[in-house]
């Protein structure tokens, strides 16, 4: 990724905003992604964990960190991103969580000791903005984290994002040509189409190789979304019904964990841990 790119996805970032804040709220998927990720992460922090969060945003999960118990050292590479996790958790007990607040790009954590946190979060996809360094920036997340301490993280996902964005693929493959969309889905880097969000995706075996060459395993691995990237009028009247709602959110947090649901979702969380010597 040349230097370039890198602060292009760094404007994109502070440009977005406040509009991050509202992604996880805005509309029916947005929420379900909200619950599906929360979940994800309630099953692996425990209270008083140390937790290195990565790409932090405006701060929905360091929220739920705050929440479970941990201490957060809330970093993102948007200083406008960062600024919003300050104002928004400001005033909040989440910030009595918060240890420090600091600029960094997961590319590069040598700032950090070897195994100085309890686990570190990831989530929405920086690791799918590291494209080609994704694997090391990932051996650098395991490498200050404690041996048996997880690492939670979520991607894009490949196969998910190709059927549920399908009419926006069609558009980007007429534009710009055939042999640009088999690169896409060949190596799930949307910077052969272009456009001003790029990311790399992945296939959940891609996940499982990465966490494999950094010498660790894969504990857990979910979907986020499967059932919730359908019909948005059914979903709605579910929704309308507290008690059907909550039903529904715990269907489909099960089904987004099945093996045959992996690829399905927009996104892709996973678990991991290296092996406790
Ligand atoms: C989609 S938002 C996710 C925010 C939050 N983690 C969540 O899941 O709600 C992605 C965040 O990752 C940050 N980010 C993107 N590339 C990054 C990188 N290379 N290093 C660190 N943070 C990055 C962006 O600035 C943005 O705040």
């Amino acid at each position: 990724m040349s230097e370039r790119d890198r602060a292009a996805m760094r404007d994109f970032y502070d440009d977005y905003g406040h509009r991050e804040w509202l992604r996880l709220e805005q509309d029916l998927r947005g929420r379900v992604s909200f619950e599906v990720h929360r979940r994800f992460l309630a099953a692996v922090v425990e209270p008083g964990m140390r937790v290195l969060e990565v790409g932090a945003g405006p701060g929905r999960f360091t929220d739920e960190l705050a929440r479970l118990g941990a201490r957060v050292v809330v970093t993102d590479f948007s200083p406008v991103q960062l600024e919003l996790n300050r104002s928004r958790m400001s005033g909040t007990a989440a910030e009595q969580a918060v240890e420090t607040r600091e600029l960094l790009d997961v590319c590069d954590t040598s700032r950090y000791r070897d195994g100085e946190f309890d686990a570190v979060l990831a989530f929405g996809g920086p690791l799918s903005y590291a494209f080609e360094h994704a694997e090391a920036a990932l051996a650098g997340l395991f490498r200050v984290t404690k041996p048996g301490g997880p690492i939670l993280a979520s991607v894009m996902s490949l196969l998910g994002s190709w059927r549920y964005f399908l009419p926006g693929v069609v558009a980007d493959t007429e534009r710009v040509g055939d042999d640009a969309n088999d690169a896409v889905l060949r190596t799930g880097d949307l910077r052969h189409f272009g456009n001003a969000h790029v990311c790399r995706m992945f296939r959940s075996r891609d996940v499982a190789e990465m966490v494999r060459n950094c010498g660790a395993g894969v504990v857990a691995m979910s979907a986020s979304n499967w059932t919730s990237l359908a019909d948005e009028e059914a979903l709605s009247k579910l929704e309308a019904n507290r008690e059907r709602w909550q039903r529904y959110l715990d269907q489909e947090v099960a089904a987004c964990a099945e093996p045959g649901a992996l690829d399905g979702g927009t996104h892709l969380m996973f678990a991991a841990r290296l092996p406790q010597t």
